[in-house]
């Protein structure tokens, strides 16, 4: 039995007071760094400066190397064809169309980006994933360097704003489902603007379109059946196809995630805006 169990209780009170709050005080401290940690890590995340390449790829090549009519792009190196048996009634073309539903907005969101997130991370050119170019790469794309072009911070990496055509492309073709549900979609960005902002977007969007499927020129044979007494063209051909999920694998890979706000005008090289 120990002689002072009073003094010998407090003084095992006072102990283990001390190591609890010592045990607080370093959990609080290591939450706190933590979290300081977690904020840096979201930080780093919104601007990814890890995007950039070197390789671009011809998708329109003479064989005369030194011809001018060369066009590159760096998401060329991922095209690949195969031939792609169209349905327009299979389980995977249901996911796109017919009344919305949140899934199918979802499926739309998904090929172009015109979903909630981008929002938070550009107000321009939201609806496709913006890409870096180097601005040394720019004759590579056909672009010339000018006062217009929307350039990245070099804190943030530097180069030019860009993106790949056919997401703009899809983007367009899910603006014009939308405006045929225009009630079930009133709400969505694209028609709270201006009538006539909205009249300007829907015709670029059907101009595009149209010069995109001509360039395309799919020669794709189509036969008729009986509908009735009318013919019906069959859709359901094979079709030769670029297989997109690479494309749009390629596109989110390089995509970087900058705020509107970081993005600058008439950067000369080591200038400011
Ligand atoms: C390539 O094109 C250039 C000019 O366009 C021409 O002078 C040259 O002979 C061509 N070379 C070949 C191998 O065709
Ligand atoms: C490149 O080739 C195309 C087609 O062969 C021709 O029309 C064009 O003039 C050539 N351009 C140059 C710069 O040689
Ligand atoms: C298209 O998909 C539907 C539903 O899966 C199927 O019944 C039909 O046979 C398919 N058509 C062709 C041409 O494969
Ligand atoms: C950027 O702006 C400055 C001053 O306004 C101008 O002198 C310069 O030519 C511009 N540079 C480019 C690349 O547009």
């Amino acid at each position: 039995m120990s002689p002072h169990p009073r003094r010998a209780c407090s003084r095992n009170a006072i102990f283990w007071t001390t190591a609890l709050n010592i045990v607080f005080l370093t959990a609080g401290v290591l939450f706190f760094l933590e979290g300081v940690r977690l904020q840096r890590n979201v930080e780093s995340e919104f601007i990814s400066r890890v995007t950039s390449f070197c390789e671009f790829y011809c998708i329109f090549c003479n064989n005369n190397r030194t011809n001018k009519s060369i066009i590159l792009a760096p998401a060329s190196g991922v095209i690949s064809y195969y031939p792609r048996l169209f349905n327009l009634s299979s389980e995977e073309a249901m996911h796109y169309q017919g009344h919305p539903t949140p899934e199918i907005t979802a499926a739309w969101d998904r090929i172009t980006d015109d979903g909630i997130r981008s929002i938070l991370y550009l107000r321009i050119s939201c609806s496709v994933r913006p890409m870096r170019i180097p601005v040394e790469m720019l004759p590579l794309v056909n672009t010339k360097d000018d006062e217009t072009l929307i350039k990245f911070a070099e804190e943030d990496g530097g180069g030019v704003m860009a993106s790949v055509g056919v997401l703009h492309q899809l983007h367009c073709v899910n603006l014009l489902r939308k405006a045929t549900y225009g009630e079930y979609y009133k709400d969505d960005r694209f028609f709270t603007v201006p009538a006539e902002e909205l009249r300007g977007h829907l015709d670029h969007c059907v101009e595009l379109l149209r010069q995109t499927i001509s360039c395309a020129g799919d020669v794709t044979v189509l036969t008729y059946r009986w509908h009735g007494d009318k013919p019906h063209p069959n859709f359901d051909k094979i079709h030769q196809c670029r297989r997109f999920d690479d494309i749009l694998d390629w596109a989110l890979e390089h995509a970087v995630h900058i705020p509107a706000s970081h993005m600058v005008r008439n950067i000369t090289a080591g200038g400011s805006h």
